[in-house]
């Protein structure tokens, strides 16, 4: 029998994610579009997309907040080749990005002093390993693991190093410990269902002062440098962007963050999170046929959550395709390096009544696939 009701949305994909619940592009405020980023108008939006970013995650005291190219990943490697090689680093992985991080630092920026800690999909390292007075890069949730680190207590408060975080699938989801990182970076299609192609990043004090008194032995393209002459360009966190941004990207940003504040900010878009995540539990908790990847609840991401069936690899595709060509959840396959499996989003734009609508399907289209 299949199920009676279908989810009303089911975009269930961990990137570019739903959007926000009422959704509706035509209400964008558009006046922006057709003008320069750097008029009056558009400076003012890319200053509110910094400024409302900081206030509404409540960033401590001068940490600075930055719109820069290429999604998270133009985050993280204008900050890891901007401040980098000072001294040794210590990397952090379990999963494909963090891992890809890794690889920028050993085999790109050829880095020789680098320890690096890792564990397989599902798992954390061994953080007591960590040495804080080296830099250390880590992802905060392991987007394609579905594991994530449960606090920062394994990070000293007087480190001598930087800590550079890739928290782009936890920003909005989950309680950042923002005293104990140094670069933060994230980007608008995850959490907030915002779009692609722009990165945030934000900095502590003490990145800062590394930029301004360290200088790489390697070349910086342009979309890379934040300083002149040796001092920060300020002007980065209040809206002058390196290059041209998109400004419908940016005003559907400025969008997604009235939502936030409309609903009661960052601590209910935590929530709605929790209890998407809570939902899954409890079915899984039920059925004997379906696991998280990441055993230890503790380190369980609330965002990407990832599940392994007792059906093979190809027997988890025709599932995905079952859901799929019933318009009942799009790209919820695990990621291609991870093992088989499901991934479903539950960041704060998934409507917990979808997930609810969802559930059923999944187990009518398990025991359609086991039993053919
Ligand atoms: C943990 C993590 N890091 C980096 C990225 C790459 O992000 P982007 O495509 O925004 O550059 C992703 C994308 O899913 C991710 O999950």
């Amino acid at each position: 029998m299949l199920p009676s009701q279908k989810p009303v949305t089911p975009n269930f994909s961990s990137g570019p994610c739903a959007k926000r619940p009422g959704y509706d592009v035509s209400t964008l405020d558009l006046t922006v579009l057709g003008r320069s980023h750097r008029a009056p108008i558009g400076k003012e939006a890319l200053k509110s997309a910094c400024l409302d970013t900081a206030k509404i995650l409540g960033l401590p005291e001068g940490y600075r907040v930055a719109v820069v190219p290429a999604s998270d990943t133009g985050a993280m490697e204008m900050a890891m080749w901007s401040m980098l090689g000072e001294r040794p680093v210590d990397v952090l992985y379990w999963e494909s990005f963090g891992q890809g991080w890794a690889t920028d630092i050993t085999k790109q920026l050829q880095l020789k002093d680098v320890n690096i800690h890792s564990a397989d999909y599902g798992q954390l390292p061994d953080f007591s390993k960590v040495n804080c007075d080296h830099d250390v890069v880590f992802t905060w949730n392991g987007t394609t693991s579905g594991a994530r680190v449960p606090n920062a207590d394994w990070i000293d408060t007087n480190r001598e190093g930087l800590t550079f975080c890739d928290a782009t699938s936890a920003v909005f989801a989950q309680d950042i410990e923002w005293q104990k990182l140094d670069v933060i970076t994230y980007s608008w299609q995850k959490v907030l269902g915002g779009e692609g192609g722009h990165g945030m990043l934000i900095l502590s004090p003490k990145a800062v002062a590394r930029l301004e008194s360290y200088t790489p032995s390697w070349p910086l393209p342009k979309i890379f440098r934040m300083t002149k002459g040796g001092k920060l360009i300020e002007s980065l966190f209040t809206g002058a962007t390196i290059n041209t941004p998109s400004m419908l990207c940016v005003v559907d940003y400025l969008d997604a963050l009235n939502w936030v504040e409309s609903i009661g900010g960052v601590n209910e878009t935590i929530a709605r999170a929790n209890n998407n995540l809570s939902t899954i539990e409890d079915f899984v908790a039920k059925h004997a046929w379906i696991e998280f990847l990441a055993k230890d609840k503790t380190v369980r991401s609330n965002t990407s959550v990832c599940l392994t069936l007792d059906l093979s690899p190809e027997q988890v595709k025709s599932v995905i395709k079952l859901l799929d060509d019933n318009a009942v959840a799009y790209d919820i396959g695990a990621y291609r390096d991870a093992p088989a499996g499901l991934r479903i989003w539950c960041g704060a734009t998934i409507e917990n009544s979808n997930l609810v609508a969802l559930l059923p399907w999944l187990e009518w289209a398990y025991k359609e696939v086991k039993n053919t």
